[in-house]
């Protein structure tokens, strides 16, 4: 893949930080090093010395004086070492990505840390859309990207979809439009980038099966388009086995996958991840030395002791228990819309495979938006209903 056809002039501009180099050659230099180099503050003038946070299940993750101090300090821009081994170690465990042997220059998987997976997205498409440029999504979608796109002053072109995602045949039909053989011509407008949410879609609930998403690569491998699999719910899926992903199918290095911890270990920690092709992954990196510079370093060691005590057997263990909730809130919100809606014949819905979502089209109103503000508010009817709110039975008792 010719990556840096997909790049725009910002991205490409990007140099590494000579300082943030040398907080990453400090890293993995022995502590006795003394570094005059960078402006790190003296740990020893913060009011912090150590903490210790019980687990539910009665483990501890303890922070000795040590460890804090690490936990307070500036690290690498990627993410910190410990936390990017063990989940490049789930990844191709859970994906098996054909790239993982890749050469770098060929999009070997990578990986780094992003502050939740809403920076990776907002970072991938400020290196990937110029303004102008037409960009692939299923429409309804997730404001958040919408917040992060529009900005950039593309053009959003909807591809139409349904309870099971984007649909293969209108994706078709959208780049009917172009021919491949223009791809890479000069000043081309073939859109370069696919956005999609392949499980549990927000706010649709939507997800994609396995034969919509070969079929979606096959087109991309057709256009040379990028994917970007902005996956959150992955964790979250209903019924096993779970759906393969876009980076499982991947032999070209072609897609971009965000996944993040925030619906499963939470939200507030703001630990996300970026998966894709090294030489994109590294563009990323380069955004964030530039901007945050690194993801929290002590809420990365507090998910990384989480995860390196638990394995990958309890962190699934735990996603298990988290399905099974959100199952249970999903099956009481389904049973209440069946209950009130119905019988009615105003209202259509489809359970969700996946996620926190359940849509419910109103029939015969084109503009829901005042129904629910001036009428509905308080009332029974929301057009999303986020059945992740709604009471458990325990706290309605
Ligand atoms: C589809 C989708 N992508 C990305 C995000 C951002 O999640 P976070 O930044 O908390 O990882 C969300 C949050 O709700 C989402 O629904």
């Amino acid at each position: 893949m010719n990556y840096a056809r997909f790049l725009t002039a910002v991205s490409a501009a990007r140099k590494p930080s000579p300082i943030r180099m040398l907080t990453e050659i400090q890293q993995r230099s022995p502590p006795s090093m003394i570094s005059l180099a960078a402006g790190a503050p003296n740990p020893n003038t913060f009011p912090f010395h150590s903490c210790s946070i019980q687990v539910k299940n009665g483990d501890m993750l303890t922070f000795d004086e040590t460890m804090m101090k690490r936990a307070l300090q500036y690290s690498a821009s990627s993410g910190i070492p410990e936390l990017l081994t063990w989940m490049k170690a789930l990844q191709k465990n859970l994906h098996n990505p054909p790239t993982a042997n890749y050469s770098a220059e060929k999009g070997k998987m990578d990986m780094c840390v992003t502050t939740g997976s809403q920076e990776g997205l907002c970072k991938v498409f400020e290196m990937l859309v110029n303004p102008g440029d037409n960009v692939l999504l299923d429409a309804p979608t997730y404001s958040g990207t919408l917040a992060a796109l529009q900005p950039l002053g593309c053009n959003l072109i909807n591809v139409p979809s349904d309870q099971h995602g984007m649909i293969p045949g209108g994706l078709k039909e959208v780049l009917s439009r172009w021919d491949p053989a223009d791809v890479h011509k000069p000043h081309s407008t073939v859109p370069r980038v696919l956005y999609t949410i392949p499980n549990g879609g927000n706010p649709t609930g939507a997800s994609m099966t396995t034969q919509r998403k070969r079929d979606v690569y096959e087109l991309a491998r057709q256009y040379d388009l990028l994917i970007i699999e902005d996956d959150p719910y992955y964790f979250l899926q209903f019924d096993k086995p779970w759906a393969p992903t876009f980076l499982s199918m991947d032999v070209d290095g072609r897609v971009i996958r965000t996944d993040s911890f925030s619906k499963i270990l939470s939200s507030g920690l703001r630990i996300g991840f970026v998966t894709g092709p090294k030489p994109l992954v590294d563009r990323v990196v380069l955004h964030i030395q530039a901007s945050t510079m690194h993801t929290s370093t002590f809420t990365q060691l507090m998910v990384s002791q989480l995860l390196h005590g638990w394995g990958q057997e309890g962190f699934l263990n735990h996603v298990d228990g988290v399905i099974e909730f959100y199952r249970t809130q999903r099956d009481a919100m389904l049973s209440s819309a069946d209950k009130c809606l119905k019988g009615l014949y105003v209202a259509e819905w489809h359970a969700p495979a996946a996620g926190m979502f359940l849509w419910i089209k109103v029939k015969g109103v084109a503009d829901t938006q005042k129904l629910i503000m001036e009428k509905s508010v308080g009332v029974v009817l929301e057009l999303l209903l986020r059945f992740f709110c709604a009471p458990t039975s325990a706290e309605q008792a």
